[in-house]
């Protein structure tokens, strides 16, 4: 069986940091949503995986080739990766359609890669397997499946899939990974663009079923997380860093307290500070007199003086100092500079990328 990672989009519900970046690289725990993916598969046993990967456009950068730079040829989890270029986002089936020539006829996995699960997909693959349907989808239970495309049961089988729906059939909403066998390659040639002009891949398997071929819901248990939106990315750094392993490779002077589940890597420095967990903090970064509060990642070569931090991400080489006020909820990119100016007037001065948000105490 093969795997098809789908690594383009257009990313507009995480910008602006979808500007410069794939979201898909954006890390929970200080680690890619993708690789959580990536993972998933190798740990499926599955050993050819297709990215599909956005070509690089103005509108939408080049996150082409951010993420072959980070996953390469896939040695590092033992699979063989190859890239599949999507035009321009076109829709979750139209990412399956152009990848026909690397499945080459056999059943394969599609897994969204901002979508993060804590639950094994090996029950899911095996059942796959085992009754080789037409298609098998993971279903979760939701409080409110008027956001997700909602699945209507009947004896065991899928009837009817509704997109967004304003009265839900039911609480089960599809999440981000699907079994197919090869017969969805025909049903995505027989659907037409959305509303919002993507081929749906509710769609595609709707016409599965109006075929008359079987497909097969299967329900998961764990937690899982579309991380395309800032709120679903903070919640799922905090599920993750729940468990994370304590581990303290850097240093932490005698005047500092690191309490909890805490992770340090090698070449960190705290002094000074408090760090309460789960947290983690990476590679080279520097704490100094400062407060890291639960549920926070910060990435390599961050430095952090005088401040207060809590429930946030900060991504790699970002500098934040002397911010009297603490910040909380923040998704914070790539070498961002946050500091205090000394000189008057007393102002707020900021150089901010389109779509930035900031949210100053009143
Ligand atoms: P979405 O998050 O549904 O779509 P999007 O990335 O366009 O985001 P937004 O709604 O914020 O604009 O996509 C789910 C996953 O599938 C994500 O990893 C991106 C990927 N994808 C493709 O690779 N190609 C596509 O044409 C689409 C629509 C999504």
């Amino acid at each position: 069986m093969k795997g098809l990672i789908l690594s383009g989009g257009k990313g507009t519900r995480l910008r602006p940091l979808t500007y410069t970046s794939a979201k898909q690289l954006v890390p929970v725990a200080n680690k890619p949503v993708l690789f959580y993916g990536i993972e998933a598969l190798a740990g499926a046993g599955i050993r050819d995986i297709g990215i599909v990967v956005q070509q690089p456009t103005i509108e939408l950068g080049d996150t082409r080739s951010e993420i072959v730079a980070a996953v390469g040829d896939g040695s590092k989890w033992g699979v063989r990766v190859e890239y599949i270029d999507q035009d321009a986002p076109r829709g979750i089936a139209h990412a399956v359609q152009i990848s026909e020539p690397f499945i080459d006829g056999g059943p394969f996995v599609v897994y969204l890669g901002d979508n993060l699960l804590t639950k094994s997909i090996v029950p899911f693959v095996a059942e796959f397997e085992r009754l080789r349907p037409a298609a098998q989808i993971l279903l979760a239970r939701v409080p409110d499946p008027q956001r997700f495309g909602v699945a209507e049961l009947q004896d065991g089988r899928v009837v009817r899939l509704e997109e967004k729906p304003r009265e839900p059939k039911s609480d089960l909403a599809l999440v981000g990974v699907y079994l197919f066998g090869p017969e969805i390659f025909e049903s995505v040639k027989r659907i037409k663009p959305s509303r919002r002009d993507e081929l749906e891949i509710t769609d595609a398997i709707q016409d599965l079923i109006d075929r008359g071929l079987p497909v097969r819901p299967h329900i998961v248990e764990g937690w899982w997380k579309d991380t395309g939106k800032l709120e679903d990315m903070l919640e799922a750094n905090r599920i993750v860093l729940e468990t994370i392993q304590p581990r303290i490779d850097g240093d932490v002077d005698d005047a500092s307290r690191v309490e909890g589940r805490v992770v340090i890597e090698a070449g960190a420095r705290v002094e000074r500070s408090v760090v309460r967990g789960p947290v983690i903090i990476g590679a080279r970064a520097r704490i100094v007199r400062s407060y890291i509060g639960p549920f926070t990642s910060i990435m390599n070569d961050v430095e952090i003086r005088e401040s207060e931090l809590e429930h946030s991400i900060v991504l790699e080489g970002s500098v934040i100092t002397d911010i009297a006020t603490r910040i909380e909820d923040s998704l914070i990119g790539k070498h961002v500079r946050i500091y205090r100016e000394p000189v008057k007037p007393s102002a707020y001065r900021f150089v901010l990328g389109d779509k930035s948000e900031v949210g100053i105490r009143w």
